[in-house]
């Protein structure tokens, strides 16, 4: 089997050159390129070689905008993309069979199904297969990589994925993670996987800034503490999305900071900006809220108030600070919760079908405790409400619509045209929820989360 590079620069020569120590390997490139083991062709030559081409282009960013000069008072820029479309258009011009196009290159979230598919013959197959390799040490990081990604179209492992990875497993050296999703998703793991990178960094050197201006601080004391932190700091804690930070603690000690960040005179201050974007994060969350009032004339009820489950203590609530802004919007909010402190506009029970947000989940609040039990409805969900389930992981019964808060996937098989058949699951799997329910229960069906209340119990529990 022989496999095509389109762009041997940096990056694709030392790949395509791991690839041609197991397998036969040619390359493409606009300006000329030597190699000991891939073969430089020209372009119609190469795409006409193999079934399989790898594009590793240029996605340049302006000029200025590397990083090495000040540019966070520029004007936002993309990628550019026109390398790729040109390896494109050579595709479609040349190829006079299907061939199976793997993109290596960077590009941001959604750039592959809005500029890459409209613009490649609906004949050939798409991946998204953004490396993670680094300059001085590209050979070593091609063949013991932290991960594969893997982009599709539906974010199946389709037929060209599991491909892909069989070529993968004969020159990888430490069995990695394969990690698939869409096009969309893998170009966010890529992106998202960089810039937190760079928030770390960031954060580490926030600190050395604090240690220079407060004084008898040595950074290493403090970030060597933190990076030994493996319970919630280093590791999965706090990696699942849903409400924001809240509490007694957190954002308070945040807020607090911003007057440490400007007594010391430090320049910039990332706690504003993280609680600046906490806010906004609760203000998109409820205009979400208020939007689907708007749809379905349904009140707004907010499922917890507390700021975490089992706690009575409403200080630093995530719930009323969306709350907040669901009434910024000019809509009402309720809260159900037996246990909050703050019994303002909460109430015990709901006499009609609502929009509930489900602010709280105890299987994620708590399962580094061990504690697996998950959240039962504070009070009657009756049918025909909808279910915000910001933790994704209620599903739909009978009669309660559960929408999955951050998970934008479902039903894309409908819409893609350059992907084939999922091998593993059925199409039908990844269709929206249909709404489904019973009168007087609450069937939330997950392997995780067992969860069948009748009304009699949680009233006898809560005392409802
Ligand atoms: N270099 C890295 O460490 C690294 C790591 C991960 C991802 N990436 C991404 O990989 C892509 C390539 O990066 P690079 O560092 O190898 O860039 P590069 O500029 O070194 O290499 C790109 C090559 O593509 C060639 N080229 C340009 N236009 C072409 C065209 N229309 N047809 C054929 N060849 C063309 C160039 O001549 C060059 O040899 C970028 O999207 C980059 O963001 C790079």
């Amino acid at each position: 089997m022989c496999y095509d590079w389109i762009g041997v620069g940096k990056l694709g020569m030392d790949c395509a050159e791991v690839m041609a120590e197991k397998h036969d390997v040619w390359g493409y490139d606009v300006v000329p390129r030597t190699s000991k083991t891939v073969k430089v062709v020209n372009v119609i030559e190469l795409i006409n070689n193999s079934d399989w081409i790898f594009i590793a282009v240029p996605t340049p960013h302006a000029e200025g905008y590397d990083g090495s000069v000040p540019s966070s008072h520029k004007e936002p820029r993309d990628f550019g993309h026109l390398a790729v479309f040109d390896a494109i258009d050579n595709i479609n011009r040349y190829a006079k069979t299907p061939k199976k196009i793997v993109l290596v290159s960077t590009v941001l979230p959604g750039t592959t199904r809005k500029h890459f598919i409209t613009r490649l013959d609906k004949m050939h197959q798409f991946v998204y297969n953004p490396y993670l390799i680094a300059m001085g040490s590209v050979k070593w990081d091609m063949a013991n990589p932290e991960m594969v990604i893997v982009g599709t179209a539906s974010g199946e492992k389709t037929g060209i994925a599991s491909e892909l990875i069989e070529i993968y497993d004969t020159i990888m050296q430490n069995n990695p993670r394969y990690e698939i999703g869409t096009w969309d998703e893998c170009e966010a793991i890529k992106i998202f996987y960089n810039t937190y990178i760079s928030a770390k960094v960031g954060i580490v050197n926030m600190i050395q800034d604090f240690a220079i201006k407060i004084g008898n601080i040595d950074v290493d004391v403090v970030t060597n503490a933190l990076a030994k932190s493996t319970m919630r700091l280093q590791g999965p804690k706090y990696m699942t999305a849903g409400m924001g930070d809240a509490g007694a603690c957190h954002p308070r000690d945040n807020i607090a900071l911003r007057w440490l960040a400007q007594e010391y005179g430090v320049g910039y201050d990332l706690f504003d900006t993280i609680m600046h974007a906490r806010e906004i994060q609760a203000k998109n969350m409820a205009l979400f809220l208020v939007k689907l009032r708007e749809e379905t004339k349904l009140p707004i009820v907010i499922h917890g108030k507390a700021y975490k489950p089992d706690v009575e203590y409403c200080i630093g609530s995530y719930s009323t600070l969306i709350g907040h802004y669901v009434k910024e919007a000019g809509q009402r909010v309720r809260y159900v919760d037996p246990l909050a402190d703050d019994r303002n506009e909460c109430i015990d029970s709901i006499d009609s079908n609502a929009i509930f947000l489900w602010a709280h989940n105890r299987k994620i609040t708590y399962e580094y405790t061990g504690e697996q039990q998950d959240t039962q409805p504070y009070c009657e969900i009756r049918p025909g409400s909808v279910i915000v389930d910001p933790w994704r992981k209620l599903q739909s019964t009978k009669d309660v619509r559960v929408i999955h808060y951050g998970n934008t996937r479902l039903g894309l098989k409908e819409t893609h045209g350059l992907d084939e058949a999922p091998i593993e699951k059925p199409v039908e799997s990844i269709k929206p929820p249909k709404p489904v329910a019973t009168v007087d229960t609450i069937e939330i069906k997950k392997s995780d989360l067992e969860v069948s209340v009748k009304k009699s119990k949680f009233v006898k529990k809560f005392g409802l």
